[in-house]
C-alpha cells in the first residue's frame, strides 16, 4: 500500500535525521514502533511524566518504581538517568516492546517483563484474561508505581484488577501516579458541548468508550468508581476537556 510505504519512508527519514544531527538517544526506539504511544514526541512526553513523578508523587532516586503497560519504555528512559539506588520494572501485554527494552536497559537495574494477556486494541491474541492476572511481583514491593496511558485502554473488570494489584504491590505509604479520562461534572460538560479531544458516547454506568467496537481504544471511568478502590490525594485534570490542563489526560496521585 502505498499510503503505507511512504509513512515508512517518512519516519526512517526522521530517524536519520536526528542521527546526522548527533541527536540520536538509543533509549529512543525508532518512529515505526512509536505507532502504541501515538506520534508526540516520545522524549519530551517521557521527561514530562518523570517531572510529574517527582512533583506529584515525590519520586526520590533510590525508589523502587514499578510501570505498569511499560510499553516501548517511555517513562523507564528518564528514570534510566534519575534512579540512583533505587530500581525499575515494567511489564506488559506487547512482546515486541518488551523485547526491544531488555536489549537496552541494564538487567540489574530495569526489569521487563511480558503479560501474556489479551487486550483487543494491543494483543487481541493474547491468551489469558487481564481481568484475574496477579502481577508478577510479591506484596510491598515498590514504592511508587506508574500507570501512563493504559487505564485508558482497560475494561472495567480488568481496571478493577490493576488498581487491587497495584495497592497490593506497593509498600504502606506507596504512591501510585495513573493517567485516565475521568467522568465528572467538567468533563461531561465538556463532552455535552463537543469541546472535548475525544468523544465519549453517553456511559453504561461507571464507565464510557469512544468506539463500540473497539472499547479499549479509548475508555472513561466515572470518577466515583475510581475513587471507591483508590485513596485518591489529587487529580490535575487534562487537555482533553478541552480547557488548559497539566498534561493531556487526567492525571490521578493516590497513596497505599
Ligand atoms: C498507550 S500505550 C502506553 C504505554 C506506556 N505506558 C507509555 O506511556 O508510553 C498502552 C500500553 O498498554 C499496554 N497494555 C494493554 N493492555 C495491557 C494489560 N492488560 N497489561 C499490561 N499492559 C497492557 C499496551 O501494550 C501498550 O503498551
Amino acid at each position: 500500500m502505498p499510503g503505507r510505504a511512504a509513512t515508512a519512508l517518512r519516519l526512517r527519514a526522521a530517524d536519520a535525521l536526528d542521527r546526522a544531527r548527533g541527536r540520536h538517544d538509543p533509549l529512543v526506539p525508532p518512529r515505526r514502533l512509536w505507532g502504541t504511544v501515538g506520534q508526540g514526541d516520545f522524549a519530551a512526553v517521557g521527561d514530562e511524566f518523570l517531572g510529574h513523578l517527582v512533583a506529584l508523587a515525590g519520586l526520590t532516586p533510590d525508589d523502587d518504581v514499578l510501570d505498569v503497560g511499560c510499553g516501548i519504555g517511555r517513562i523507564a528512559r528518564p528514570l534510566a538517568g534519575f534512579l540512583d539506588g533505587g530500581s525499575y520494572a515494567g511489564f506488559d501485554v506487547d512482546e515486541r516492546a518488551i523485547a526491544w527494552c531488555r536489549a537496552r536497559y541494564p538487567a540489574d537495574r530495569f526489569r521487563f517483563d511480558v503479560a501474556e494477556l489479551r487486550n483487543a486494541r494491543y494483543r487481541p491474541d493474547g491468551p489469558r484474561d487481564a481481568s484475574t492476572f496477579r502481577f508478577p511481583y510479591p506484596d510491598d514491593s515498590f514504592d511508587v508505581a506508574v500507570m501512563t496511558s493504559v487505564l485508558t485502554h482497560l475494561l472495567a473488570p480488568e481496571a478493577d484488577r490493576y488498581l487491587a494489584e497495584t495497592l497490593r504491590v506497593l509498600r504502606p505509604g506507596g504512591r501510585l501516579l495513573a493517567t485516565f479520562f475521568l467522568l465528572d461534572d467538567g468533563s461531561r460538560a465538556a463532552l455535552r458541548e463537543g469541546r472535548a479531544a475525544i468523544a465519549f458516547r453517553a456511559p453504561e454506568g461507571a464507565v464510557a468508550v469512544a468506539d463500540p467496537s473497539l472499547p479499549e481504544e479509548a475508555v472513561a471511568y466515572d470518577e466515583g468508581w475510581v475513587r471507591e478502590r483508590v485513596d485518591v490525594r489529587a487529580i490535575e485534570p487534562g487537555t482533553w476537556r478541552g480547557d488548559a490542563g497539566r498534561s493531556f489526560q487526567d492525571i490521578l496521585l493516590s497513596c497505599a
